[in-house]
């Protein structure tokens, strides 16, 4: 009797130990908003989803993110969120957004325990996405001289905005970030350099004779000719598809020689590794070209934008300059209804070089794009897939090793279209698509930047 009651004594006493321990490892591994969560959204999330970014809700505040809970734990497991298109299986990039599988588990426990807010007190401090320079502070902000003015159902427009820098000497960005002004009503924005060289070519005539004939006007928006020659497969044509002649070095073939930086709905600012940087010759003045949207009349009142340019200077001049490539294809034509329809471009470089990053562009009919490279040797590698392209964002795969490239190498750039009634996005499935400044029109660009050894003249 005695021994029983002793037993069940010691079974009690190890169901109560095992019972405390139990409830002291849930209490260390209580997952809250405040204590877990809101670490992995700031680092991982709120870039786009923060009021008047591109994501459709925000994340910033538990009430904001508490309704979505269920949804965001399926699309973190799925990795659907947030959004990196590259095939894993191809190139190694420093700003690989995935989610580590230890912030996956967190968030879905969180969900799991019910998505508790937990208290307060133990939040980080929130950021503030309308002040903040992702590039850090920048050492000069250089603004539009002037406010820009859209109305609802303003049809879409391209506005070029010109402004003066005044650097005596050549100066050397490390790092570039373009601020708009308005989410609301900031498309996309490109920053050109016009270098004093470029500035005197265009006023001699020579950049405007080299304008091709297959592009016409639409108030400020170039479009390929519907009567254009068709070439699919760029990369087997002569000029691998582009129609302007590109030279090496300062001007590329708009005269509007260097491409500074841009932004794009979810692109990340220009960051160069250390001891290579982007050369604002003396004398350059900055032509930002601004793509306005109403969004077809989403807008309900008349907005203002001025948008900001953010940049961190070289320390010293680097050893190495980066200069940004434009490989597309200007001559496609996607015929109403494809639903796989390939384009290819290519380029072939002049000199050694070090590739740096990469930024696949189409618009709304893009499915994916591939760059590979073909060395001299005869050598072929994928450099980038992206299987499922995403025209709502326009991620820039920055290599985490630059990756030397003798001269005569070859980049190939493989594009599908899918213009089908499949495709949700498809303005209309109906017609013949080709190249264009209007987002309902296509484009097919692989861009990229190449680092090459500088003299310092
Ligand atoms: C590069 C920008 C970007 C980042 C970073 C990002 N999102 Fe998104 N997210 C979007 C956009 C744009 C959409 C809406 C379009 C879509 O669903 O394709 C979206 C949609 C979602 C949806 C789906 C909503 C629905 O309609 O069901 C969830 C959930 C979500 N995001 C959660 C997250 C979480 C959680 C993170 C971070 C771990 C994150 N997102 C990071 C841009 C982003």
């Amino acid at each position: 009797m005695n021994r029983i009651i002793r037993v069940s004594f010691l079974v009690c006493a190890f169901a109560l130990i095992g019972a405390g321990l139990n409830e002291s490892n849930a209490k260390r591994e209580e997952i809250t908003f405040s204590n877990q969560v809101a670490r992995i959204f700031q680092q991982s999330c709120q870039v786009c989803h923060h009021p008047g970014d591109i994501a459709p809700f925000s994340l910033m505040t538990y009430r904001e993110a508490r309704p979505w809970a269920r949804s965001i734990k399926e699309k973190v497991i799925l990795r659907e969120m947030p959004p990196w298109q590259a095939d894993p299986r191809y190139g190694d990039f420093i700003n690989d957004s995935r989610l580590s599988q230890k912030d996956i588990d967190t968030i879905a426990a969180w969900v799991d325990q019910g998505a508790k807010e937990g208290d307060p007190r133990f939040l980080p401090p929130a950021r503030d996405f309308a002040q903040e320079w992702r590039i850090g502070k920048p050492d000069q902000v250089l603004s539009m001289t002037e406010e820009y003015v859209i109305e609802p159902y303003d049809p879409d427009n391209y506005v070029y905005f010109t402004i003066p820098i005044d650097f005596k000497e050549d100066r050397w960005v490390q790092a570039a970030e373009i601020r708009p002004g308005n989410r609301r009503v900031v498309h996309h924005a490109i920053a050109h350099l016009l270098t004093p060289r470029a500035r005197a070519a265009s006023r001699s005539g020579k950049a405007a004779d080299s304008g091709p004939p297959i592009f016409y006007h639409q108030g400020s928006l170039a479009r390929v000719r519907a009567d254009a020659p068709v070439i699919d497969d760029g990369a087997k044509a002569p000029g691998g598809g582009a129609a302007f002649k590109r030279r090496q070095g300062e001007e590329d073939e708009d005269g509007f020689s260097i491409m500074l930086t841009s932004f794009a709905p979810g692109k990340q600012p220009d960051v160069f590794l250390p001891g290579m940087a982007k050369k604002i010759p003396a004398g350059s003045v900055i032509v930002l070209q601004m793509h306005y949207s109403s969004f077809r009349g989403a807008l309900n009142k008349t907005e203002k934008d001025r948008t900001s340019i953010g940049l961190i200077f070289a320390k010293e001049p680097p050893p190495k300059q980066v200069r940004t490539l434009t490989i597309p294809n200007h001559f496609f034509r996607i015929p109403p209804g494809a639903d796989n329809h390939e384009v290819t471009a290519s380029y072939t470089f002049e000199e050694d070089v070090e590739l740096i990053d990469y930024m696949p562009h189409m618009h709304l009919r893009g499915k994916d794009m591939k760059y590979e490279a073909v060395y001299p040797d005869g050598r072929r590698e994928i450099l980038l897939l992206v299987p499922k392209y995403n025209f709502n964002w326009q991620t820039l795969y920055r290599l985490k090793k630059t990756i030397l490239v003798p001269k005569g190498t070859r980049i190939i750039v493989t594009a599908h279209f899918d213009n089908s009634a499949k495709n949700k996005y498809n303005p209309n499935p109906q017609i013949a698509v080709r190249w264009g400044d209007p987002t309902s029109d296509e484009m097919m660009i692989g861009w990229l930047d190449y680092a090459v050894p500088e003299a310092h003249k």
